[in-house]
């Protein structure tokens, strides 16, 4: 079986002019296999998003590589980079990620029809997406109407089965 996730020496430096330079992530191993679920626990600011914003692809490693599904997707030592459209993940942003001039239908249709999945096919994930969230009928509403729980259940039914 091939190794979903995995992270071999991952280090991520951030340089700033307050702080100078700091290690937001140090010498990182992991491995995800297929079908395990994977938390990150710990104190504010030990790296985690970072971890996952390396991983999606929205940050670039100081050190170290990083595969999914056998692919090598960064690798500082080779110069490697496949940008985040190329990866095949979905990301949930911490902060509420969601797009307030499109309705909720909209909003969670958007990663599949960046996908051109047929139209019946979006249309039916998308009522799965709102069914599995408590959203069910909610599509035609903006974000801006419903409850900052309601908003944030948003962003996973997006990631829903992508
Ligand atoms: N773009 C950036 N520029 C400079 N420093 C950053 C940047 N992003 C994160 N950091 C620093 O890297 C460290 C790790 O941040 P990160 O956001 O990964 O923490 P976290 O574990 O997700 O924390 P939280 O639980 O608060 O969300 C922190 O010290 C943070 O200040
Ligand atoms: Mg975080």
């Amino acid at each position: 079986m091939t190794d979903q996730i995995v992270l071999r020496h991952v280090t991520k430096r951030f340089t700033t002019k307050k702080l100078g330079t700091i290690t937001a992530v140090n010498d990182f191993n992991l491995t995800v296999r297929e079908g395990e679920c994977f938390s990150f626990l710990g104190p504010s600011g030990c790296g985690k998003s970072t971890t996952l914003r390396m991983i999606a692809g929205f940050e670039d490693l100081s050190e170290g590589e990083i595969e999914l599904c056998g692919r090598p997707v960064s690798v500082k030592e080779k110069n490697i980079y496949v940008p985040p459209e190329e990866r095949g993940l979905g990301m949930v942003f911490q902060a509420f990620a969601v797009w307030p001039h499109m309705n909720i239908f909209e909003n969670v249709a958007f990663p599949l029809q960046i996908r051109k999945l047929p139209k019946a096919d979006i249309v039916q994930r998308v009522k799965e997406a709102l069914h599995h969230t408590s959203l069910d009928g909610m599509e035609e509403v903006y974000p801006s109407d419903l409850s900052g729980g309601q908003q944030q259940r948003i962003a996973p039914a997006g990631g829903y089965r992508q």
